[in-house]
């Protein structure tokens, strides 16, 4: 059995207001009536013949850990370990704590890590994915999760294949370049022989354990610790916060995977967004014949390829004549933009903060 490594410890700032330091996006029923985080556990819970999960295990800090356990009792998952991140560190410190503590119970243990803010429509050919990959995974890869680049994407890591993919089977990575510059990230466009990482990895845990140990060092010893030291707590398991403050803040696509020899990619067509803006969630959400997405108490009246949503009680959003615009009110903030300028949402926020 696989066991799910789900990392919720983000805060999205690009999907303000909806999306809140204190409620963040992946816990907010962004797209229909789950939450990003139980669609991402869903997914990735129970199983078939092809491939079996076992409980998941979360990552994430203090302020979220009852939103994680209430929202998978909504959702009818019982969770795996709940660790708790003193603060956040990133990426790598986390997969690393997962790795070493999955590797308590088994020394085998296979992990797939997954973002908890990701749109994957069709379950099915995710699960089939993750299939192909065990292959590579028992030769001793770590697998990552190709998707077919739309445009020089600069928020994105970037694999680049050493043949040409057939049918979805595994590719062996010559490179990972993690969030390239606009002209790196062009190149790689044209070239055609890149995919953009899905942000999912499956592997062994001992397999990662070898390579942050080849690779990132530093991060060693401060996570054994924050494990070794760590206390249970009402069911989560604390990790201390002396060691873990001081680890390095690094993500691991810097800190691994742009580093190791041994990855293989799974190409990946089912269906995936990271929602990484309000233009994302308008693409997503299957825009009418005029371009218009509107949620319930929302009313668009010749508009275009607009936006609107009402979130909470009582709103009620009307739009006349809009072309290109993203619009969404929540009881104590109201976001009205330019479509075009949904990545400058996270500016808006810092002025906020500034302010605040
Ligand atoms: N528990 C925990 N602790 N989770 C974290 C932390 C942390 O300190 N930091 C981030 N996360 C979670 C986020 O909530 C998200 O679900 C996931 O880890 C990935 O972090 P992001 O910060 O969103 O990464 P990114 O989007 O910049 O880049 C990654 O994803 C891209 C695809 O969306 C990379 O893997 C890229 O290569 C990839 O293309
Ligand atoms: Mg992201």
């Amino acid at each position: 059995r696989i066991t799910p490594v789900i990392l919720c410890g983000g805060s999205g700032t690009r999907l303000w207001p909806l999306s809140r330091q204190s409620y963040p996006k992946q816990f907010v029923p962004l797209m229909g009536d789950e939450t990003l985080f139980q669609a991402s556990a869903a997914r990735m819970s129970g199983g078939d013949a092809t491939v079996a999960f076992a409980p998941p295990m979360v990552l994430t800090n203090a302020d979220f850990r009852f939103i994680v356990t209430e929202q998978l009792g909504q959702a009818g998952i019982d969770p795996g370990a709940v660790l708790i991140e003193p603060e956040g560190k990133n990426t790598a410190p986390a997969v690393l704590a997962a790795a070493l503590h999955a590797l308590q119970d088994d020394p085998e243990a296979i992990l797939l890590v997954a973002p908890s803010d990701h749109v994957m429509p069709d379950p099915d050919a995710f699960r089939a994915a993750v299939a192909r990959g065990l292959g590579p995974v028992r030769a001793g890869d770590m697998v990552t999760f190709g998707i077919a680049p739309t445009h020089p994407e600069t928020a994105y890591g970037y694999l680049e294949l050493s043949a040409p993919p057939q049918d979805g089977a595994p590719v062996a990575l010559s490179r990972f370049v993690e969030k390239p510059d606009q002209a790196r990230a062009a190149e790689m466009l044209e070239a055609g022989n890149y995919l953009w990482n899905a942000g999912l990895f499956l592997f062994r845990a001992a397999d990662m354990v070898t390579a942050v140990e080849a690779h990132a060092p530093g991060l060693m010893d401060p996570v054994r610790q924050a494990l070794d030291a760590a206390w249970p707590d009402l069911g989560f398991l604390r990790l201390a916060p002396g060691p873990w403050s001081t680890l390095e803040d690094i993500s691991i696509d810097y800190a691994v995977m742009e580093k190791a020899a041994n990855l293989s990619v799974v190409p990946f067509s089912g269906g995936w967004s990271d929602l990484g803006g309000w233009d994302a969630v308008w693409r997503e959400s299957a825009p009418d014949a005029d371009g218009v997405v509107t949620s319930d108490h929302a009313t668009a009246i010749d508009c275009r390829d607009t936006l609107l949503r009402a979130e909470g009680e009582g709103i009620e959003v009307v739009g006349i004549g809009l072309k290109n615009i993203m619009a969404v009110a929540t009881p104590d903030a109201v976001l009205v933009a330019d479509m075009s300028r949904a990545q400058d949402v996270k500016r808006a926020v810092a002025v906020l903060k500034a302010r605040a």
